[in-house]
């Protein structure tokens, strides 16, 4: 049975005592499962929720290969503008903290749905990018990797040709209905199930399979904690649930476990 949830707004009244407290400082491997929120403080749109970008445009006509195959044209300026937004973007304090926790755990696994690449700017390591990457774009045909600056350089209004063989360059992300890259997701998810604490942060928790890490965590006994400005449908999940933003929720929970030693 899961023991009584802790739940916190500040991260200041975090227990001291008691034995999620023991779990939290006996915990050598950690995950962190990020999304959308987790960059929000770095100027970055969620997709969901108040101010979402599903909420101005419909993912059907921007983020499948379908909307893609009908009109590249509007799918490849949507990209071009996003990642105009993250090229301007920097890592925020709860990015920054993550990138610390290498040093406090044995093993420390950052999963992202994000595609901002914050958390290689942040100078976390070995970060396993669920959806891909907006840094890149990639042959449509022959799937040649080229820098997303520079193919938006060629063209931001229209997908630009792969010098190899002329195919349409694309977003080197993952949309819906696409496979998700060869390995990464069973890398997640076998170390989700080693994990003895699990920090889910900032999404949603709605898009599968990635959102399936937090039930393989739970269920592997790990000590999970959400940090999200509101309830997920994850959130019963959760040992610890922070609600706040999580550039002061992550150091601030960075702080308690610091105490605990
Ligand atoms: N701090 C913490 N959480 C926040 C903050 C914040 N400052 N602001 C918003 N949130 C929370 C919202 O409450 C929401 O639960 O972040 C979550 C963002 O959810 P989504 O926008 O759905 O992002 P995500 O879960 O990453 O989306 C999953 O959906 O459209 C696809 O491929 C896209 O990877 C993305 C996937």
């Amino acid at each position: 049975m899961r023991q009584a949830r802790i739940e916190s707004s500040t991260g200041l009244d975090l227990p001291t005592t008691g034995s999620m407290v023991e779990r939290a400082r006996a915990a050598r491997r950690a995950v962190v499962f990020s999304g959308a929120g987790l960059s929000k403080e770095s100027g970055l749109d969620t997709f969901r929720g108040p101010g979402g970008l599903w909420e101005r445009m419909r993912p059907e006509d921007l983020a499948t290969p379908q909307a893609f195959a009908r009109d590249p044209e509007t799918v490849w300026r949507w990209y071009a503008w996003r990642w105009q937004q993250v090229a301007g973007a920097t890592p925020n304090p709860a990015h920054r903290e993550i990138a610390r926790w290498e040093g406090r755990f044995e093993s420390l696994q950052v999963v992202t749905q994000n595609v901002d690449g914050l958390h290689l700017a942040a100078g976390s390591t070995g970060v396993l990018e669920l959806h891909g990457t907006i840094a890149f774009a990639r042959c449509s045909v022959c799937s040649r990797r080229e820098p997303m600056g520079e193919a938006v350089a060629r063209s931001a209004q229209e997908p630009p040709r792969c010098p190899a063989c002329s195919g349409c360059l694309r977003p080197d992300v993952v949309w819906f209905g696409e496979q998700l890259p060869e390995g990464v997701f069973e890398a997640a998810a076998e170390a989700s199930s080693a994990a003895h604490l699990f920090l889910t942060v900032g999404t949603s928790a709605t898009v599968y399979p990635a959102a399936g890490l937090i039930e393989i965590a739970a269920r592997s006994g790990a000590l999970v904690i959400e940090v999200n400005v509101e309830p997920t449908p994850l959130s019963d999940l959760a040992d610890v649930r922070m609600a706040g933003p999580a550039a002061e929720m992550v150091p601030a929970l960075g702080r308690w476990l610091d105490r605990l030693g």
